[in-house]
């Protein structure tokens, strides 16, 4: 900490930070840092250390810091229309233009997208849309939402009850009782050593069948799943795990939910997860890579299927009772339609891809032997290394030992890399701008090599 720091202390005395250890924080125990400025796969903070995110901020800044083209859509929008809003019709040339855009990248038979701000209020609207058309189809019991064990789906009562870890339950009374949770799709944890790939994904299947039997296929409204688990540990599905579930979900007319707040608009390497893994939502939640993260603006897309409820909803009862201020966001649109034309325009979807694969592959070189390194994983430009213990018996690391934060702070310290300890488990998660090259994913694998070493030898 520098001395007579003016910054430090208002930020230690003023500052309620989003998860942080309060405490600590307030106490001037815990680092801070301020970020002033950043470019391509770099940030920088205000006492000029230069950071590789690795991270994209929270994977969102998708198409990497500094783009001028959506800096100045952001400007020409203040300048003209700061803000009006959206309800009974109104609307701005970015947001009509922005939705349009969104239905030509969506999978097919999506019908409209409603736009928030951020995810967990998107996932907020999804189930209030999935109760009232259930409402409107004269089913009023069929109301549950079936989550995964290690889902996040954001930090609201119900979104943070949707959220499938620990942390985000503990001491806030949650998950409320509408939201029940079943087997995340999780190979590499899955209990029985000896289950081959497609045995397990026949017991998630089981499970989620028994779960649905114990509670009733007529309490329960919807099935909701990233279609990567992402801050649960950032894991691609086994195969064909999304086709036998929706198998399920179709006989028990259970609606599903794409949360695509990590994966849409491509970070897997194709437009949106659903379209990669073959998914068929009713409703896709979007946020973090619609602006990549310049402005706030999140959406819920919804199918024909539900939008033709959801108008057969507004004849019975008149216009629907549900809207943000911000809903639609003159500012967070243009930044929206700014930051779609930049993806296609510099073909940053194909490059996630690319170069995605190749971070995988080299860091899979690099540490696919390591004694500790108990998996390396990814798809598109997602990738994770979990640490154990024994690698043999696959016995995990005591969490209190914190390997992976570890690693992580032991990165940025030796190499200004960033890369996010995950929440539950020893994780090291990668997830940087699409606009990452060869030589940086180079010097992203070389550093957390050294990083591991220095930590697990
Ligand atoms: C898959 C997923 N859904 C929802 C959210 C919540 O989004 P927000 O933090 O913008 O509320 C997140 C945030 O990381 C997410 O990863």
């Amino acid at each position: 900490m520098l001395k007579n720091d003016q910054l430090d202390q208002w930020d230690r005395e003023n500052f309620f930070h989003p998860s942080t250890h309060l405490a600590q924080h307030a106490r001037g125990e815990s680092p801070n840092r301020v970020i002033k400025t950043a470019s391509g796969v770099f940030i920088e903070d205000r006492d000029g250390n230069r950071l590789l995110d690795a991270f994209a901020g929270l994977y969102c800044v998708n198409v990497g810091y500094g783009r001028q083209e959506v800096a100045e859509a952001i400007a020409a929008q203040a300048k003209e229309l700061a803000y009006y809003h959206a309800y009974v019709g109104h609307g701005t040339e970015a947001s009509i233009t922005l939705a349009k855009m969104i239905l030509d990248r969506a999978p097919k038979n999506m019908s409209k997208v409603y736009f928030g701000l951020g995810g967990s209020d998107a996932n907020e609207t999804n189930v209030k849309l999935v109760w009232y058309v259930n409402n409107i189809l004269g089913r009023p019991e069929k109301k549950k939402i079936i989550s995964r064990w290690r889902g996040y789906h954001g930090s609201g009562l119900v979104t943070g009850s949707l959220t499938g870890l620990e942390l985000f339950h503990k001491k806030f009374d949650l998950p409320l009782a509408q939201v029940i949770h079943t087997e995340a799709p999780y190979y590499y944890r899955r209990k029985d050593l000896n289950q081959s790939e497609a045995e397990f994904v026949a017991h998630c299947v089981a499970e989620l069948e028994a779960l649905i039997e114990r509670e009733g296929a007529d309490t329960i409204a919807a099935f909701i799943g990233e279609p990567v688990l992402g801050t649960g540990g950032i894991v691609p599905p086994p195969a064909g795990y999304w086709d036998a579930i929706q198998k399920v979900l179709r006989k028990h007319d259970i609606l599903l939910i794409a949360d695509e707040v990590v994966t849409g608009f491509g970070r897997l390497g194709t437009m949106f997860g659903s379209d990669h893994y073959g998914m068929e939502p009713d409703i896709i939640t979007i946020a973090k890579g619609m602006t990549s993260a310049y402005a706030p603006l999140s959406g819920s897309i919804v199918s024909d299927k539900v939008w033709k409820v959801l108008e057969k909803g507004t004849d019975e009862n008149g216009a629907i009772g549900h809207g943000w201020t911000y809903s639609a966001h003159p500012i967070g649109a243009a930044a929206g339609v700014a930051n779609l034309k930049l993806i296609d325009d510099l073909k940053l979807v194909q490059n996630a891809g690319e170069v995605g694969a190749y971070l995988k592959k080299t860091m899979t070189e690099a540490l696919g032997d390591h004694a500790n390194v108990g998996d390396i994983r990814g798809e598109g430009m997602l990738c994770a290394v979990e640490f154990v213990e024994d690698r043999a018996e696959r016995r995990f690391f005591d969490p209190a030992k914190k390997i992976g934060p570890q690693v992580s702070a032991t990165l940025l310290a030796q190499d200004k890399v960033i890369a996010r300890a995950m929440p539950q488990g020893d994780i090291l998660g990668f997830a940087p701008p699409f606009c990452l090259t060869k030589a940086e994913a180079d010097t992203v694998v070389a550093a957390t090599a050294r990083a591991v070493r220095t930590v697990l030898g």
